[in-house]
């Protein structure tokens, strides 16, 4: 029988991690072979940089694999097996406004946590959705493997929305962080970890980690992240070298420190020491700046050069090491590895006293037929306090975008975690509606 060779499609062609998240792609075609790949984005202009550099290097290393970029969805979602989704709406200049609005009213501003990740968050179900709608409408048996953020509001809008679509929501922060807990005892991969976690996107903590025979690794992990958080570690990946992510992953230390039975996610310092995190942010200069500065101008930079030559041979694009967890999953499903991976589904009662209807983030083991949830049992008070509250947010958010309600937004804002009263939830609210004028539902 003739080796099966799948078409990827690449919704937001134009993203700053389309190239590497490519060179990946070939870099392991001996176990994912494929045949096209697409881009698609609904920004031409910006999407063509990329695409061209990108059909260069594809020439020059692949030529046996069909190229080509659009922004028509007819011709980006017919004859897929595969849609990788990585759309930014409103790209960064909209981010710097979600990290800079409530920074003004002395409250954290992140891109996935808080204020600012409600508001990317009333931005990104609209686009996601539509291109979910395009995938089942041109190839109805492909598969949405889907990482744009914010992930945990994102995929509750999909389970409310579009309950029966096969769209997987995956995140890439656990990930980095168990290459950093099996770098820091001395083991080569995250893959020697057996993982138990439970919480929602950007949101969670692991239980229990032991290697493949069993053995209990937390001892030992604890140690690491007791006396400096993640910072013991390098990871294999390059993506979080800035100094922001230096001070996030020492900053674990203290999160860690509230509950040392488990070891927690870095995002939760966002809630548990927002005080410290807005004393640390520069107003005028927030992680979309520095992203603008440094990585999206450097990979512009890059395929222009590469335009500008004709060739990709001097060099300049590299495989995106971070990203291999994506081929892992399309393997999965492609191939029925049942490989277990974090992902971000109904609950349904894997975590026994938490809402059957929320949208956790916890293993699953994938294959052919999609993913089987591991059950996580009950958790703690803490954990589930904290959860309660913020996945009351995060539904609140979805109705607002569905029902165009201002009510529910406000309701959202004020429940959050790290906004400290109504009164300045409105205001942040207020501004934020402004701000999102060209993306957001009217609320009323
Ligand atoms: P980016 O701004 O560089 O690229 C996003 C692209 O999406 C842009 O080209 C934009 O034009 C396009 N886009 C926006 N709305 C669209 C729509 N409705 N339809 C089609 N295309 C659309 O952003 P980025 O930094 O590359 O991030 C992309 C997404 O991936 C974000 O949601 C980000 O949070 C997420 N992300 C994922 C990972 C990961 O797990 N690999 C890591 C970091 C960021
Ligand atoms: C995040 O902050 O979660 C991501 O978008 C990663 C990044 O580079 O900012």
């Amino acid at each position: 029988m003739e080796e099966k060779k799948y078409s990827i499609t690449i919704a937001g062609g134009g993203s700053t991690f389309t190239p590497g998240i490519c060179l990946l792609l070939l870099e392991h075609m001996d176990r994912f072979p494929i045949r096209k790949i697409q881009f698609y984005d609904n920004f031409k202009e910006r999407q063509e940089t990329i695409a061209k550099a990108c059909e260069i290097y594809l020439k020059e290393n692949a030529p046996e694999v069909e190229f080509g970029y659009t922004t028509d969805p007819e011709t980006a979602f017919t004859d897929v097996d595969f849609v990788m989704c990585h759309i930014r709406v409103g790209l960064y200049a909209m981010r710097e406004k979600d990290e800079k609005i409530p920074l003004k009213y002395g409250v954290v501003g992140q891109e996935t946590c808080g204020p600012g990740g409600l508001a990317y968050g009333m931005r990104s179900i609209g686009g996601v959705i539509e291109i979910l709608d395009y995938m089942e409408k041109y190839s109805p048996n492909a598969w949405m493997l889907n990482y744009s953020n914010p992930a945990a509001i994102v995929a509750e809008a999909t389970r409310r929305l579009r309950p029966d679509s096969k769209i997987l929501n995956i995140c890439d922060m656990p990930i980095d962080l168990e290459e950093k807990m099996a770098s820091m005892i001395g083991l080569s991969s995250r893959k020697e970890l057996d993982v138990g976690y439970y919480g929602l996107n950007h949101f969670g903590w692991w239980h229990s980690i032991k290697d493949q025979n069993g053995n209990d690794l937390m001892p030992e992990i604890k140690k690491h992240v007791a006396a400096n958080g993640f910072a013991d570690a390098l990871s294999k990946t390059n993506q979080h070298v800035e100094q922001s992510w230096i001070e996030t992953f020492s900053k674990a230390k203290d999160v860690y420190a509230l509950d040392p039975d488990t070891i927690p996610n870095t995002y939760l310092k966002y809630y548990l020491y927002p005080d410290y995190v807005v004393e640390h942010s520069d107003p005028n200069h927030t992680r979309a700046n520095e992203v603008m500065e440094h990585r999206e101008k450097n990979i512009f930079t890059i395929c222009q050069n590469i335009i500008d030559k004709g060739t990709a041979k001097d060099g300049g694009f590299e495989p995106d090491a971070h990203a291999e967890y994506i081929v892992d999953l399309a393997c999965a499903l492609a191939t029925n590895t049942k490989e277990k991976f974090l992902l971000i589904v109904p609950n349904e009662g894997a975590v026994e006293n938490f809402d059957r209807t929320a949208m956790v983030e916890i293993p699953c083991y994938v294959g052919i037929n999609g993913y089987e949830r591991v059950v996580q049992g009950a958790i703690p008070q803490f954990q589930k306090g904290l959860m309660e509250q913020q996945v009351s947010v995060e539904k609140l958010v979805v109705e607002a975008w569905i029902e165009g309600s201002y009510q529910k937004m406000w309701q959202a804002m004020t429940l959050s975690k790290i906004v400290p009263s109504a009164k300045v939830a409105k205001q942040i609210l207020d501004e934020m509606i402004e701000a999102n004028k060209d993306f957001w539902p009217e609320l009323k």
